[in-house]
């Protein structure tokens, strides 16, 4: 190949992003969203839990360096991913739904989809599948090149956070107390593990008690669902009903009945109270102000360039790489 050619090809690849819009696939692949609901209705029917793990993927890819499924990668010997990052490992799971929507995709309209609007549709789709609002997503993402396990290292909540951390965290992602209490509603669907309460029911802040904002019979359930010295991947459900997206989950908040310290902390803090009040009150409100921030969620991006990936779990082979082959 020339270095004319090379240079050429670099720069197909490296022009920035046009911004998001949607029916950005219309003309190039107009089955796309129709294709990916219908993996993500068949994978539900198959398990019902791993549409919820599906939609976890936005809020894991779109924080850290922006909407660009490196969440997706496989590590290399030379590249750490995100996907055994301290909130990432024996925790993320149902990656293989999305390779099926890809293969899907490729099937039909080859090398056009990228997999960072695959997650963004199909988190959209889970909600909707669930019972939850349905919405017009904004499309046109491109795929990273990489992936950083110490950005998400370094990003990403732990269970353990209070309020006042969170509010902080996403106040930097210019996402507001509203959008904070809103998007920890998608807790209303999917299940966690064991290891993310122990601290919570036995050693709440080093105290050696557990966290006095649980409500004493719903601690009990946890207590037998994660005795101390268990498995701590045993999962138990986020809210009263896992398979349901209501505002259950603000109900049970009220309730003293948060399963994780970052649930129960948005009804203990002033801050955020209010909002888990109104939402457990009205699941209109909370779904137009979920809809709202999973839309500016999901329009974070890095600026960086990127490729519509074949695989969503590798990059394409890159003209850089060939550049450093000769
Ligand atoms: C506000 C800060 C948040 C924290 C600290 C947090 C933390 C967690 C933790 C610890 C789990 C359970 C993981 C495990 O035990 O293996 C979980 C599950 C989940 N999270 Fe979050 N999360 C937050 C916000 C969000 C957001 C914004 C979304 C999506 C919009 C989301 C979607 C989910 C879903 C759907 C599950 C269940 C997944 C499954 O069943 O596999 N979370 N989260
Ligand atoms: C909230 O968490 C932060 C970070 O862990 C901590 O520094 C702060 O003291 C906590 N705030 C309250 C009021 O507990
Ligand atoms: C937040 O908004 C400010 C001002 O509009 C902008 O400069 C900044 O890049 C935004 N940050 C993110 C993470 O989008
Ligand atoms: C509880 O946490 C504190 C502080 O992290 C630690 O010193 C203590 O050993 C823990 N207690 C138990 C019973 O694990
Ligand atoms: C959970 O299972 C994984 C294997 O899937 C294992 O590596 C890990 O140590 C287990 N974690 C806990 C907390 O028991």
């Amino acid at each position: 190949m020339s270095p004319l050619s090379l240079l050429f090809l670099l720069l197909a690849t490296t022009t920035a992003s046009a911004p998001l819009r949607p029916g950005f696939y219309s003309e190039t692949c107009p089955e796309a969203e129709s294709i990916v609901r219908q993996v993500m209705k068949k994978a539900m029917a198959r398990e019902p839990r791993s549409i919820a793990s599906v939609m976890r993927f936005q809020f894991h890819d779109c924080f850290v360096n922006g909407c660009d499924a490196s969440l997706l990668l496989d590590d290399t010997p030379t590249m750490l991913g995100e996907k055994l990052a301290l909130s990432n490992i024996n925790s993320l799971r149902s990656f293989e739904v999305i390779d099926e929507v890809k293969e899907a995709l490729e099937k039909v309209c080859p090398g056009t989809v990228s997999c960072a609007d695959i997650i963004i549709m199909a988190a959209r789709d889970a909600v909707a599948l669930s019972g939850g609002p349905n919405w017009e997503v904004r499309l046109g993402r491109k795929d990273s090149f990489t992936a950083s396990q110490e950005d998400s290292n370094n990003i990403m909540p732990s269970p353990r956070a209070n309020a006042s951390y969170l509010i902080d965290l996403f106040s930097q992602f210019n996402l507001s107390v509203k959008d904070l209490v809103a998007l920890s509603g998608s807790h209303s669907i999917g299940q966690g593990r064991c290891f993310s309460i122990m601290f919570r029911l036995y050693n709440q802040s080093g105290s050696g008690k557990p966290d006095p904002a649980l409500e004493p019979k719903y601690r009990e359930r946890l207590d037998m669902l994660c005795p101390l010295g268990g498995d701590e991947n045993v999962t138990g459900d986020l809210d009263a009903t896992p398979q349901t997206f209501d505002n259950q989950y603000f109900k049970d908040l009220v309730a003293g009945r948060g399963f994780l310290n970052s649930d129960e902390t948005l009804f203990t803090f002033s801050q955020t109270r209010d909002y888990v009040r109104l939402f457990s009150k009205n699941q209109g409100k909370f779904f137009k102000a979920f809809v709202e921030g999973m839309l500016k969620m999901g329009d974070l991006q890095s600026g960086r360039p990127g490729e519509v990936r074949i695989n969503c779990r590798v990059p394409n082979s890159r003209p850089v790489d060939v550049l450093l082959e000769y």
